[in-house]
């Protein structure tokens, strides 16, 4: 079967995720959560104090850290990560950790060699701009940061993890601003991406409308 790559970017808490598997699992594609490589690296930084300005222990740590993506268990140097990723002190670091272009040149190669041949959906910030300009289908997700932040805290209240709806609005919005001003892909609608804002939209409406659009598209 020929490769087929569906992209979807959007700030934190617009559900890109969740629409992602979802499509994975109509579609029978590979789903990859390009953010939590991202994440991979952050809580590494976290454990070992990397000095995020010495461009040597960057480089180090680069040589020393083996990400192994299996499905939605993620391996750190052999260690299933998948829930020590999704703390807010990672969320906290993860941003200024991605906008450090050799972490991206590291992590970009591998989502290109991971995505090779593959029916595959990708969620990220850049898979629709850098990553995979030629995508068959580019969705850009937004919602609004007050939105957002309630959709998260629901999670964190769920896992027993303590946060404030303050506090996570404030990590949203520190986090949307790092992302979108950064100098290496920071996150920017790609021109030909379809734009969905679901604030008011329920996950149903979401998965109907973008099934709707890769259909199109599969016809073209
Ligand atoms: O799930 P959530 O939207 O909170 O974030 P994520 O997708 O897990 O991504 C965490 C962080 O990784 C983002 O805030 C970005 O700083 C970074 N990221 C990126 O720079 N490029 C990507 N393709 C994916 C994530
Ligand atoms: O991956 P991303 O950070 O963009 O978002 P997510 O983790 O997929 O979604 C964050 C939370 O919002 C999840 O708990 C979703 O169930 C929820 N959500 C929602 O309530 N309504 C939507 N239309 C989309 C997501």
């Amino acid at each position: 079967m020929d490769s087929f790559i569906v992209t979807i970017d959007g700030p934190a808490g617009s559900g890109k995720s969740t629409i992602a598997k979802m499509i994975a699992k109509k579609y029978n594609f590979t789903y990859l959560d390009t953010g939590a490589m991202y994440r991979m690296i952050a809580l590494y930084v976290i454990r070992h104090n990397i000095d995020l300005e010495n461009k040597k222990e960057i480089e180090e740590m680069l040589k020393n850290v083996k990400l192994d993506i299996q499905g939605n268990t993620f391996y750190l140097n052999g260690e299933d990560v998948s829930e020590a990723i999704r703390t807010p002190e990672v969320s906290k670091i993860v941003s200024p950790v991605a906008a450090i272009k050799e972490v991206r040149v590291k992590l970009v190669d591998m989502q290109r060699e991971i995505s090779f041949g593959k029916r595959i959906i990708l969620d990220g910030r850049d898979m629709g701009t850098t990553v995979f300009p030629k995508a068959d289908v580019k969705i850009f997700l937004i919602a609004s940061p007050e939105i957002r932040a309630k959709r998260r805290l629901k999670e964190y209240d769920e896992k027993g993890i303590a946060a404030t709806y303050e506090e996570v609005l404030e990590s949203i919005k520190e986090r949307d601003y790092i992302d979108s001003t950064r100098k290496e892909s920071p996150l920017v609608k790609a021109q030909d991406a379809h734009e969905i804002d679901s604030s008011k939209l329920n996950i149903d409406d979401v998965l109907k409308e973008i099934s709707a659009y890769i259909d199109k598209k599969i016809g073209e």
